[in-house]
């Protein structure tokens, strides 16, 4: 296998000829010139790896082809040769872009070895390219699936809010695609190329919780033995996902909202302020209203987050959606396994429909994930598929399937209230939204808050839909 290639320009003849045989030997595809010009044409038409040429020649010397080339093929390293004494010219070829200089007489050694650095620099800067190409990919949002109208809603925010570099709030039960949705925020930002940094809040023990969010000095509490930086300073510039933010305690909520109003922290000892730009991400799995109103959120927090809340449908309010995600998930395993893509029975597809996904695309994923390692044959079969699936049993989540009767009985009236107050607020304030989460009309809706007197208690509107946001004067987009 060869080592790379490598092109060899040189007007002394026999120096070209002892090069292309020694790196020949090593293992180098090689290929020669005499002239800067001619050099030029080989490398347009196939761009070596390393383009190794000597700086003084007649007609276009070695910086003008070096600046061509690296025009011409910017992936590709240059390493120029020159003559001893000649080391300025040498300099001046590194500040224009060159890799590295070798001194003529070359010494075999010292050649093989910057050859070989120079190979590798190419290849990583390669492999770099392909993993930043694979992570756009990945979070461009032609992968965020669903044809569903709430789907291409949450699209449309994502879209419109990326840029912008607002605070999003994510709301969305276990396995909806939060961490998909934060990540496509900071794909499609002028952030991309900077860090994204994610922490699930419920992980961190809260004793660690302020040192992890800002950092320590050296010395401020025993086992601090060396400044450490927080993750608001290390996604200074990029993004910071706050998982699961609901579950963060009081104390650290008071911390976390003076970071955000005043856009800098100070870490644990320290007795400076340090400023962090660092745009944030939330995302929960609760309705943080009620949190609030049970007092375990912070009111002034929420605001600060809530900013640009974008909504996440469950799976089973979109089952429409079902056919394309297994398409996609499974055009998607086969690729990475290199296998050929399984069909799917059409018996398999209806227990996948019929089902209630209370962990939503997530237990999507890895139903099929599974399903893919245990087929053997083309088809993917209902026996394929996980018990609880196959024999469609109620999740965790499902709602009502567990609501019984007790024996005291129910208010038919208070259950109603709690329903259309828990749908305004899921709908973020948007009646026509609401509406629909409840299968009723706008009309009916509105007529029913009306009669609780429960019309103020909604939020504004996300972003600019048909209806007015109820509630004025509450902050909203923009504010
Ligand atoms: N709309 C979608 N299109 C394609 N893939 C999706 C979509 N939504 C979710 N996924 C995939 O489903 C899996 C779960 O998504 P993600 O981790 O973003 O969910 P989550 O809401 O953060 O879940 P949890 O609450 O469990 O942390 C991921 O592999 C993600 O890529
Ligand atoms: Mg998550």
């Amino acid at each position: 296998m060869s080592l790379g290639t490598v092109l060899v320009v040189d007007d002394e003849h026999k120096q070209l000829e002892i090069l292309k045989i020694i790196l020949t030997r090593e293992g180098y595809e090689v290929e020669t010139s005499a002239n800067g010009e001619e050099a030029l044409q080989l490398l347009r038409s196939s761009p070596p790896q390393v383009l190794l040429t000597d700086l003084k020649m007649p007609g276009m010397d070695g910086i003008a082809l070096l600046e061509e080339a690296l025009r011409e093929a910017p992936t590709c390293s240059a390493v120029v040769m020159t003559a001893h004494g000649t080391v300025d010219t040498a300099v001046e070829a590194m500040k224009k872009g060159a890799f590295d200089y070798l001194t003529k007489p070359l010494d075999r050694e010292r050649l093989l070895l910057v050859l070989e650095r120079a190979m590798e620099t190419v290849r990583l800067r390669g492999e770099n390219r392909r993993l930043r190409a694979q992570l756009h990919d990945r979070f461009h949002l032609d992968n965020i699936v669903g044809d569903h109208g709430t789907m291409q809603d949450v699209v449309r925010l994502v879209e419109k809010v990326a840029p912008s570099l607002a605070t999003v709030l994510i709301y969305g039960e276990s396995g909806t695609g939060k961490e998909l949705i934060a990540r496509a925020l900071h794909y499609n930002s002028p952030r991309a190329s900077h860090p994204f940094l994610a922490v699930n809040c419920s992980a961190v023990p809260e004793p660690l919780l302020e040192s992890e969010f800002f950092g320590h000095e050296k010395g401020s509490f025993t086992g601090a033995i060396a400044r450490k930086l927080g993750l608001f300073e290390q996604a200074s510039g990029g993004t910071l996902f706050l998982d699961e933010v609901g579950e963060l305690p009081l104390a650290m909520q008071a911390k976390l909202l003076r970071a955000l109003q005043e856009k800098e922290i100070r870490r644990v000892g320290g007795n400076s302020s340090v400023l962090v730009d660092a745009r944030i991400v939330a995302a929960t799995n609760r309705d943080l209203t009620l949190q609030m109103k049970a007092g375990k959120f912070r009111e002034d927090l929420y605001y600060r987050l809530n900013v640009f809340p974008i909504f996440l449908p469950a799976l089973r309010e979109r089952a429409t959606d079902i056919p394309s995600l297994v398409e996609y998930f499974l055009t998607r395993l086969a690729r990475e396994a290199k296998k050929p893509m399984l069909r799917v029975a059409p018996e398999t597809l209806a227990l996948l429909l019929r089902y209630r996904w209370p962990g939503n695309v997530r237990q999507l994923e890895s139903a099929l994930e599974r399903a893919f390692l245990l087929a053997e044959g083309d088809t993917l079969m209902p026996e394929l598929l996980p018990a609880e699936i196959r024999e469609n049993l109620p999740g965790p989540a499902g709602a009502f399937q567990e609501l019984d009767i007790p024996d005291e009985g129910i208010s038919l009236e208070g259950l109603e209230r709690e329903l259309l107050e828990k749908a305004v607020r899921k709908a973020g304030g948007t009646l026509t939204r609401a509406a629909k989460l409840l299968g009723i009309s706008y009309r009916t809706l509105q007529y029913r808050l009306e009669k609780f007197g429960i019309a103020r208690e909604g939020r504004p509107a996300p972003s600019g839909e048909a209806d007015a946001p109820i509630g004025a004067g509450e902050p909203g987009v923009g504010s």
